[in-house]
């Protein structure tokens, strides 16, 4: 058994180390572009948004978000000056997923299918956004295939198939049966809705709740494994990274305990070190004299945290969240070393979602506090600034369904 006095020791992690995330991250995301079969997949989508395809008023989007075990459900309509309303929804189910446990695929696909018929209200074809925050291959028709699941979900037999076609073909002759459909990740929704904001160099969509990942624009030229037939006409492509599979350096025995014990050991090792499905996880094994209900997530940590009267449990709760946050910060210091290096000025904008990074009492601020050091330690000449937008998955995901495929 490991050691829990000095358990909340385990979890600091300084500036030097933080620098060495960054840069493993970097060159890790080099390797993911140059070829299939890396840590980090770097994954292209084939949606181009805001290239004569931008959204119109008049034009309607059904819009489908599939986080942690959430789904919404929503109907967005485009107004004057191409803006987006919600006009349905978002309508919230929780799916009886229980972790570790293959939940059945047409219960899984019906009950989508109802959420879409409740908010069409009559509507028909209309163009779908699917918002499905699990790794997946982008096909150049806007689909995507499941790689495989994470954060506990398992859904029985639909790893290596198209997410979106198989809803479609499940919906039958149903009337709300959309057109066509778009596969976005979570966080490449988070990165189109950052299109909306003020103009600057560098978008991010980072991802920091139940899971954790990051997109960004590559040009296409950095993307060795692109296929000739592939490149289409914008020259920036989405990348989903699947950042969460990185294997980071300096984690503590405790992280490679918890990873041994979890439904997929070797994969999302960053992930299980800084997300919401794995916080808990990880303070019970740093804590085995304590009962504690792990499924509870980072609120746990959170509560225990800010009690005070938790001793040394409280203390390693809030060292867990602190290097949580630095290293998030970490990874995204990393990933704008890899997009634009250090041999230019630039701005960019981190478009964050997440309960753990917006609600955890000061997490937000110590990923600032890294950002605000961290950059010029690496060489890097910017200013980076972290932005919210109301909705923006499904916000992001509305945009992709209304824009132009790349073919
Ligand atoms: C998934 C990503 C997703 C992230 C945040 C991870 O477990 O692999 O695709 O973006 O969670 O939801």
């Amino acid at each position: 058994m490991l050691e829990s006095r000095s358990a909340s020791g385990q979890f600091e992690i300084g500036v030097p180390q933080l620098a060495e995330v960054a840069q493993a991250l970097s060159a890790r995301v080099e390797e993911g572009l140059a070829e299939d079969g890396h840590e980090i997949a770097a994954l292209p989508t084939f949606i181009s948004v805001g290239e004569g395809g931008a959204p119109v008023a008049g034009q309607s989007a059904l819009v489908l978000d599939l986080g942690g075990t959430n789904l919404r459900a929503a109907r967005v309509n485009v107004v004057g000056g191409g803006e987006m309303v919600v006009a349905a929804g978002p309508l919230e189910l929780t799916l009886p997923i229980r972790r570790g446990v293959a939940f059945p695929l047409e219960q899984f696909l019906g009950l989508q299918a109802r959420a879409l018929e409740e908010v069409a209200e009559g509507q028909t074809h209309l163009p779908l956004g699917y918002c499905f925050s699990y790794p997946a291959r982008s096909t150049a028709q806007g689909d995507a295939t499941l790689i495989r699941w994470t954060k506990g979900v398992t859904i029985a037999g639909l790893e290596g198939r198209p997410v979106g076609r198989s809803l479609l073909d499940a919906m039958g002759e149903a009337l709300a049966r959309p057109e066509r459909v778009a596969v976005v990740n979570d966080t490449v929704a988070a990165l189109f809705a950052s299109l909306s904001g003020p103009a600057t160099d560098g978008h991010v969509g980072l991802i920091v709740g139940t899971g954790n990942n990051m997109a960004t624009f590559f040009p296409a030229g950095r993307i060795g494994k692109l296929q000739a037939s592939e490149l289409g006409g914008s020259d920036l492509i989405p990348v989903n990274l699947e950042s969460g599979n990185f294997s980071p350096p300096h984690l503590s025995p405790f992280d490679a305990q918890l990873d041994q014990l979890s439904e997929n050991p070797g994969y999302q090792r960053f992930e299980k070190a800084v997300s919401g499905a794995y916080l808990g996880r990880l303070l019970a094994l740093a804590h085995p004299e304590m009962e504690m209900d792990t499924e509870r997530g980072a609120q746990l940590l959170v509560e225990l945290a800010a009690s005070g009267t938790r001793g040394v449990a409280g203390e390693t709760a809030n060292a867990i969240l602190r290097r949580s946050a630095r290293l998030v910060a970490a990874s995204i210091c990393g990933l704008l070393l890899c997009r634009f290096g250090t041999g230019c000025e630039f701005s960019a904008r981190i478009l964050a979602e997440g309960s753990l990074f917006w609600k955890a009492p000061g997490y937000k601020e110590e990923v600032e506090r890294v950002l605000a050091t961290l950059p010029s330690q690496l060489g890097l000449r910017c200013t980076v600034q972290v932005a919210a937008s109301p909705n923006a998955n499904i916000m992001g995901t509305a945009l992709a369904a209304l824009s132009a495929r790349r073919h």
